[in-house]
């Protein structure tokens, strides 16, 4: 084992040499090395490729991809792939996607796609002269930048608007221009950096240059240009219904009227309380998350993205509504996903590749409805369960299968305890002990 001390240079290491650097902190650092290249891929040229997408990679980090079939969407069916290291959550989408194809499927749309950025920037002057020339900045912005925007503008998207915000009643001298984009089926979030790189550069321009800008007006600190990834006019919808009476079988002791009233309080508590709202928006997300790595896009970006519409009146609170109105029940989504189906990772990682060929090579906006139902199919299950049998009894059989793999055992002994487990609580004391009377059994 190494003491710990500060590595200059990691980065300028081979490959082979950072894993051996990483492989001497361990008691076995021949294993330890043995183990981080037992997950590279069998194929040089896709390891490469992954090797690439980050820096100092030295293995792969394997996340289960399942598939959960039959979800019917504006009346097409698709196989979802999901990514994700979460037991239960494909099988809750699923069961979600198998109950609603039977009754009508999800539907979605999506209600606009405009991704937002920003170039921060100090100025000191006279605020009115520089609303007045706004009109003469946003042109030259604009032509200043078509080079970088003409492939996008002969794919339909570009630079929509640029406004001038005058933030300097919360920070001395501060304002920003605030950009909007149309991406089509890219995230865009290169093209729209790009562009507000630029813009800050031509802002600075603008200024000394024209002449109704004298002494320190001539002047401009830009602290930053970069996209945001709140995008709350990026939005998607999408929802199920159907008659009340369609859950009359759901639960042995609850009438199809009773349940849905106790849905519908479910979804009011996580409307109301912000501890409540955000595991209900976690189990939102399960889905949407699970389809946005899938599908090679940032889930970084669209979890920030969620979390702040779901604040977005000042309060924390559900991203989903539910209706119950004239014998029907409506349980619905709005969240706003700006994802891409086109550059990034999206056509460079190949099972990322598959997934959007296995989803019929969507453009953005289908891909949006599919994550975003996906998320309302997880959330639906969530809260079904919730409200009737509990979650641990579905997650429990799932999490059986990990303390199996934990433990380590044999097809027969695993095989043996999912019979036993049938009707038993899972726990790992109770998994460890029976798996030692098997073995006792079989010695
Ligand atoms: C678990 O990953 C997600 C749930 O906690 C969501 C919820 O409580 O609604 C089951």
């Amino acid at each position: 084992m190494q003491k710990q001390q500060i590595r200059k240079g990691f980065s300028k290491l081979n490959k082979d040499q950072k894993i051996d650097l990483t492989a001497s902190y361990f008691e076995n650092p021949e294993e330890a090395a043995r183990e981080l290249k037992s997950y590279w891929h069998s194929k040089p040229d896709i390891q490469k490729k992954l090797d690439e997408f980050a820096e100092n990679t030295i293995s792969n980090f394997f996340f289960p991809y399942g598939i959960a079939p039959n979800f019917v969407i504006n009346g097409n069916m698709y196989l979802v792939p999901m990514v994700i290291e979460e037991s239960s959550v494909i099988a809750a989408a699923s069961n979600a996607a198998k109950f609603w194809s039977e009754r009508g499927g999800f539907h979605a749309e999506v209600l606009s796609m405009t991704k937002i950025g920003q170039v921060h920037f100090v100025w000191e002057g006279d605020k009115e002269k520089l609303n007045a020339v706004m009109p003469n900045i946003k042109e030259k912005l604009i032509r200043e930048t078509d080079s970088i925007t003409e492939n996008m503008r002969e794919r339909g998207g570009g630079i929509l608007d640029i406004e001038l915000i005058d933030m300097t009643d919360k920070i001395d001298n501060y304002f920003q221009l605030r950009a909007s984009f149309e991406t089509i089926d890219s995230m865009g979030a290169n093209f729209i950096n790009s562009c507000l790189e630029e813009f800050g550069q031509q802002l600075k321009r603008f200024l000394k240059e024209d002449d109704r800008f004298k002494g320190q007006e001539e002047e401009c600190e830009i602290i930053m240009a970069i996209l945001s990834n709140y995008t709350p006019d990026c939005l998607v919808k999408t929802w199920v219904e159907c008659d009340i009476e369609e859950f009359s079988e759901i639960d042995r002791n609850l009438s199809a009227t009773q349940f849905t009233e106790k849905f519908k309080r479910a979804v009011r508590i996580a409307q109301e309380d912000e501890y409540r709202a955000t595991t209900h928006n976690k189990g939102v997300m399960n889905g949407i998350d699970a389809v946005v790595l899938a599908t090679g896009n940032d889930f970084r970006a669209i979890e920030a993205c969620a979390h702040t519409y779901a604040a977005r009146n000042g309060k924390y609170t559900s991203l989903t509504d539910v209706k119950i109105e004239n014998g029907r029940f409506r349980y619905e989504l709005s969240v706003p996903l700006a994802l891409g189906t086109v550059g990034g990772l999206t056509s460079l990682h190949p099972l990322a590749r598959f997934s959007l060929e296995l989803l019929n090579k969507p453009g953005a906006e289908q891909l949006m409805m599919i994550a975003a139902t996906v998320g309302l199919a997880n959330n639906f299950s969530a809260i079904k369960s919730l409200t009737t049998k509990g979650i641990q009894v579905g997650h429990m059989k799932m999490h059986l299968y990990n303390i199996l793999n934990h433990i380590g055992v044999t097809k027969e002994e695993k095989d043996e305890a999912v019979d036993y487990f049938q009707d038993k609580k899972v726990s790992f004391s109770n998994v460890k002990e029976l798996v030692a009377s098997l073995r006792k059994r079989n010695s």
